[in-house]
């Protein structure tokens, strides 16, 4: 139902723009050991042969560095699964708040490991900074589902990955050797996450609570309003007043969803699984093998200034993002994720054909790039920001929080899986890593298209009632035709 008006107020954009600053952190801290890669092997290299007056054996060094690419998202499993912990104990505002001290910490860690030549610090430092991003990951989408309109859910949501990408770019950018990507400068290109964390620490305490949560989690209805009548910018909020109550009186009925419900409930079970091949549907598309790697694949591919290739597919990743941002809430979700997981799949089909006919042919370097860009392109169309906003979308306050963790755990371990394992297929597989994507890809494309609903422009409560009403609405048939009304 579009019954909401597009209500996009100052307060409602300082509100979101200074969430996402956990988004960026996220960004950042993925893309920054990219480019950097071998600069920080030589520190590796140089510390090993000081402690044991040895070279590190290569395997030994290819371990060492995707252990420290991979630790970050095994912070995040953590991160993404304690999100429960903290949302309804100290608010959406608070949590993101408080756990600025893991930003903080792990920011020194990595900024002083070259110092106390310590590989040791850089990954416990990767590890904590991993926490704050799983964490983010739950409460941001959180947060900004529940603040924004109904019409701008997806706009605002897509704010989220918009801030992931935007921090991915300016890893990239200050990577390069001119600025901090060099032997002397890179502990600070590590340590820059104390910035963000600083900002953070400086606006949060002036944007408002959860409206959602102030009355459906702590029955605090005046304040809920008041809140309300801010990030509106009008007096008139009666209509989204009587939509929480109704998530409220919901929520009632359905208590506290712990986990283990979640999967144990027929009314849950069919969300939590269409929530969960999202996120594996977003990692599972090999585009970290893209953010953690690329500088690598490039250099294989025969390009010859891969760090510029690199930033390049910042550039078109951002770009895209903008476009996602502008369609979403007409096109719909469902539909941009087919799009998407599509043109994915086409892209690496092209990989593959470039890399392997790499030696015969030298203008493949160029195709490659092609291939990579236009990969990156179709992922922000849907694959990205989609899977994180939606599950907010797909759930009701009872059961959002367990829902966001469960889907987060999976996003996180996708991503770890991607991290640990691509050098090491690569190795094994040559030109031929992408096909594997090419295939989960498909996958997640025939999934899509008969178990996803589309949930633009339908309140939460709708949402969730279309789940109680039956599995059984949810046929492709139904589907098809569930536009921006709701078909109940
Ligand atoms: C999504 C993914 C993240 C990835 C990013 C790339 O946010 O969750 O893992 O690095 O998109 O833009």
């Amino acid at each position: 139902m579009e019954s909401n008006k597009k209500q996009l107020t100052v307060n409602l954009l300082m509100a979101v723009g200074t969430a996402v600053i956990g988004s960026l952190q996220f960004g950042y801290n993925t893309g920054v050991i990219n480019a950097p890669q071998k600069i920080i092997e030589t520190f590796y290299n140089e510390t090993w042969q000081r402690r044991y007056a040895e070279a590190i054996p290569s395997t030994t060094l290819t371990t060492l560095w995707s252990v420290s690419v991979a630790i970050f998202s095994v912070g995040g499993i953590f991160g993404s699964f304690s999100v429960g912990l903290f949302v309804n104990r100290f608010g959406r505002r608070n949590s993101m708040l408080m756990v600025n001290v893991l930003a903080f910490i792990s920011a020194a860690l990595m900024g002083f490991s070259k110092l106390a030549e310590s590989w040791e610090m850089l990954i416990i430092g990767r590890f904590i900074v991993g926490l704050y991003s799983g964490l983010s990951t739950g409460f941001v989408p959180m947060y900004v589902g529940e603040i924004a309109p109904t019409s701008l859910r997806g706009a605002l949501g897509t704010l989220h990955q918009l801030g992931i990408v935007t921090g991915i770019l300016m890893a990239q950018i200050f990577g390069i050797k001119e600025i901090m990507g060099n032997s002397t400068m890179w502990p600070f290109l590590l340590g820059f996450t104390f910035i963000p964390a600083l900002l953070q620490c400086a606006v949060l305490p002036f944007c408002p609570e959860s409206p959602r949560f102030l009355l459906i989690n702590q029955k605090e209805e005046a304040k809920a309003k008041s809140v309300l009548k801010k990030l509106r910018g009008t007096d008139d909020v009666e209509e989204d007043m009587q939509e929480m109550r109704e998530e409220s009186r919901q929520m009632m009925r359905e208590k506290k969803v712990t986990i283990p419900e979640l999967f144990r409930s027929s009314l849950y079970r069919q969300p939590i699984f269409i929530a969960i091949m999202l996120q594996l549907s977003q990692q599972l598309s090999g585009i970290n093998a893209v953010f953690y790697y690329s500088t690598a694949i490039f250099e294989k591919a025969g390009v010859s200034e891969p760090v510029y290739a690199t930033i390049g597919a910042g550039v078109v990743n951002t770009a895209f993002t903008v476009v996602s941002l502008f369609i979403v809430e007409r096109t719909g979700r469902r539909s941009l994720h087919l799009i998407g997981l599509m043109g994915m799949a086409g892209s690496s089909v092209l990989m593959t054909i470039a890399m392997a006919l790499l030696e015969e042919v030298k203008w493949m370097s160029y195709v490659s790039i092609v291939a990579i860009f236009s990969f990156v392109a179709f992922f922000e169309i849907g694959p990205g920001p989609i899977p994180w906003f939606i599950v907010a979308e797909l759930f009701s306050q009872g059961p959002r929080p367990s829902a966001i963790a469960v889907a987060g755990f999976s996003n996180w371990f996708a991503n770890f899986l991607v991290g640990m394992s691509f050098q090491y297929v690569a190795e094994l597989t040559g030109p031929y890593v992408f096909i594997i994507f090419t295939v989960l890809l498909l996958m997640f494309f025939v999934f899509t298209y008969f178990k996803v609903p589309e949930t633009k422009g339908r309140t939460f409560d709708e949402i969730s009632a279309s789940f109680r009403s039956g599995a059984e609405k949810y046929t492709r048939d139904d589907l098809n035709t569930l536009g921006a009304d709701s078909q109940l």
